[in-house]
């Protein structure tokens, strides 16, 4: 990388014009996700050496054994959101409920709640692989100065101001949006700065990479089974390369460079499929749509599904558009 790319400061700061009224309030909230990430990324990169691989012994709300980076890195977003006074409200993967930032401060102007995913794939730190954190960002619905509500943290995906991703892997990136295109920063790490790496980024149109865990392939839907089978069959552009690593900000990051279709289905064991919309789902369709690829639950578009809780989880299908909208084919045929 030459030193003629952007630094993501200097991104943040000329792109701030774009946004009507702008206080800097949302930049500044960017900011500090790439400071978290920057410590996040460093513990992580300690993998290894000190005693954070493993389980914390504890689990979360929806009942999944906390790792004790999860905990680690929740709790670095968390202070970093709160100690820089920049949000009124956070929903993590990690808490049971939402977390009310400075209710008492009658003079509290900030407008942005948070939701977040503070460490995505975290089963697979201690092997060594990609892990990654998930952000999403809404303005307030209820009056600045009152203590947020959970109305705040229910809203439909396209109402999202910014969304983004953090990876941390071979190099690590940062990939975000905040509805004008996707733009990806990596991070040098002997000088801590994130450059401009991948202006624009978009979905090819199509692929041939699907990208599902087919372990579960028995328990999925007829309309997901007949699609699998459509990847593998061989014809023309045919077989797809299946490329799965349980991680899923690394998954959709290599779809989006490639072109491919990541799938988390429903099935016996996850009736409702495992991801959650609010801080996986949402913010991956909102950067997805933004790089001209699309994101559905096989038969509605994610970012128009109303939540009904914090914690939801929804079916997911999300990539390269054409393949997105044949899977979605299938499921309508026959599911
Ligand atoms: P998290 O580590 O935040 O719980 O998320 C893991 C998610 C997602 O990143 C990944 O694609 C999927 O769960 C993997 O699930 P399976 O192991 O069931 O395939
Ligand atoms: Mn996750
Ligand atoms: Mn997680």
């Amino acid at each position: 990388m030459s030193f003629k790319n952007k630094t993501l400061g200097e991104f943040i700061n000329e792109n701030q014009h774009a946004f009507k009224y702008t206080t800097g309030e949302l930049s500044s909230l960017i900011n500090s996700i790439r400071l978290a990430a920057k410590v996040v990324n460093h513990e992580v990169n300690q993998a290894g050496l000190v005693d954070i691989t493993g389980a914390a012994g504890d689990t979360n709300i929806q009942g999944e054994d906390q790792q004790k980076l999860d905990v680690y890195a929740n709790d670095i977003f968390i202070r970093t959101l709160i100690n820089r006074n920049i949000v009124c409200g956070i929903t993590s993967e990690e808490e049971d409920d939402f977390i009310v930032v400075n209710s008492q401060d009658e003079n509290h102007q900030n407008k942005y709640v948070v939701l977040i995913d503070p460490l995505d794939g975290s089963s697979n730190i201690d092997v060594n692989v990609s892990v990654g954190t998930i952000f999403s960002v809404y303005r307030r619905i209820t009056p600045i100065g009152t203590p947020v509500t959970m109305d705040d943290f229910l809203q439909e995906g396209r109402h999202q101001v910014a969304a983004g991703y953090v990876i941390y892997g071979t190099s690590t990136m940062l990939v975000y949006t905040t509805g004008h295109g996707v733009n990806g920063f990596t991070l040098n790490p002997a000088i801590g700065t994130f450059y401009l790496s991948h202006p624009d980024m978009e979905f090819p149109e199509d692929g041939n990479i699907y990208s599902v865990n087919e372990g579960n392939y028995l328990e999925f839907p007829e309309g997901i089974k007949k699609y699998i089978k459509y990847c593998q069959k061989l014809e023309e552009d045919r077989p797809y390369t299946s490329r799965y690593i349980g991680s899923l900000a690394s998954d959709f990051h290599r779809n989006m460079i490639k072109g491919g279709i990541y799938m988390y289905p429903k099935s016996t064991k996850n009736p409702k499929g495992k991801l959650r919309l609010l801080y996986e789902c949402n913010p991956m369709a909102f950067i997805a749509e933004q790089a001209k690829g699309k994101a559905s639950d096989g038969y509605t578009r994610i970012l128009d599904i109303k939540p009904t809780e914090l914690h939801q989880r929804v079916p997911f299908i999300c990539g390269s558009k054409n393949m997105v909208e044949k899977a979605e084919e299938f499921m309508k045929e026959f599911s």
